[in-house]
């Protein structure tokens, strides 16, 4: 009921507000405060983003408890975990809080991460809730809105941090998928307000695999996205790459040198493949041609057909066969 989601929407703003107060205000939060400037982020950017910090004690329960807020409600919002005699305590202890915010602006749930490097998740997510489905969210989406109907780009981040560092260094079309695995839903809600899509995954060895299966993905569910893919050096995400080498160069990264699937393809698909070996070496160039299948402008694909004839001495006629059988069959 609507007046049920009223009262749960007040208390994240609430629980936001009073994170974000320990954090900015309070020697509890200092550490966390510490951690976010050395991280780069201004106090303007932890006000924009409601960022906050979860103390070592329980903040949330006694404060809520005080002004008689109803148990049902508070078990309801997900922010406490029960107790093995059905009382309640703080989800979030000891963490730096990302606030999220469905596509209106409003606090639905929040991400906390740990300040200490052990063995304990870096990020504990708020669980799903009457308001919270995670695979229907991209964090930042309801300040990258407007940015990216006047542009058509969107950026897709993994990251929280990739997004707000994007932000301040004044990129405003940026969204995460919150992870790696990209939904369904998530590029429907892309696809409703952009004509093109620049994935800006991690550099590392999974932001390359799940590159590749967002590729796949948003051919699939929005075949008129125009996608690019930002290909970013030695393992780092966006966020590393912005502090290491600065606003300028990140900018640049994000304009220049763009693959597109079809080269990012060809490049990632080559990983880990013995292309000396017959087998191998087809079944590279059948993925390829699969890719290649999906271009609309046949000048694309000549150049690459041309190309890959050359790099693997075959005949550019057969890779048309191929891929004219390939392109048939592909609805
Ligand atoms: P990353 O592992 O790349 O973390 O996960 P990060 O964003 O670079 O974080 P920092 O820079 O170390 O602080 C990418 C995103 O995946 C989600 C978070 O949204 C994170 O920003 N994630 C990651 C989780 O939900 N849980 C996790 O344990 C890890
Ligand atoms: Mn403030
Ligand atoms: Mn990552
Ligand atoms: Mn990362
Ligand atoms: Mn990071």
């Amino acid at each position: 009921p609507v007046s049920e989601h009223a009262a749960l929407y007040d208390l994240y703003t609430e629980a936001a507000k009073l994170y974000h107060h320990m954090l900015m205000n309070t020697s509890a939060g200092q550490e966390a405060l510490d951690y976010l400037h050395q991280r780069g982020l201004s106090d303007e950017t932890l006000d924009l983003f409601h960022l906050g910090y979860a103390p070592k004690e329980s903040l949330l329960l006694p404060f809520f408890q005080e002004r008689g807020i109803d148990y049902q409600l508070l078990r309801q919002s997900e922010l406490f975990v029960e107790n093995e005699d059905g009382s309640l305590r703080d989800r979030f202890v000891n963490r730096v809080l990302f606030t999220i915010r469905n596509s209106n602006g409003q606090v639905i749930a929040f991400s906390g991460r740990s300040l200490a490097h052990d063995e304990q998740a870096k990020y504990i997510n708020s669980p799903e809730s009457v308001l919270f489905n995670k695979s229907q969210e991209l964090f930042n989406f309801d300040l990258a809105k407007n940015p990216v109907k006047r542009s058509k780009d969107i950026i897709l981040f993994e990251g929280f941090m990739d997004v707000i560092a994007a932000f301040s260094a004044g990129v405003q079309n940026g969204v995460a998928s919150m992870g790696t695995s990209l939904t369904v839903e998530q590029v429907q809600k892309i696809s409703r307000i952009a004509n093109q899509v620049l994935i800006a995954y991690d550099g590392d060895h999974a932001g390359q695999a799940a590159t590749k299966r967002a590729i796949d993905l948003i051919t699939q569910v929005a075949p008129a996205l125009k996608i690019q893919i930002i290909n970013l050096p030695d393992g780092l995400d966006p966020d590393e790459y912005l502090r290491k080498f600065g606003e300028t160069e990140f900018t640049n990264a994000l304009t220049h040198g763009l693959e597109t699937p079809v080269t990012f393809a060809m490049r990632y698909l080559k990983q880990g493949r013995n292309l000396a070996n017959e087998a191998e070496k087809l079944a590279y160039l059948d993925e390829v041609l699969k890719i290649l299948a999906t271009v609309d402008n046949p000048l694309e694909r000549d150049l690459q057909v041309n190309q890959l004839a050359t790099e693997f001495n075959v005949g550019a006629a057969s890779l048309n066969e191929q891929l004219s059988y390939l392109i048939k069959q592909t609805p």
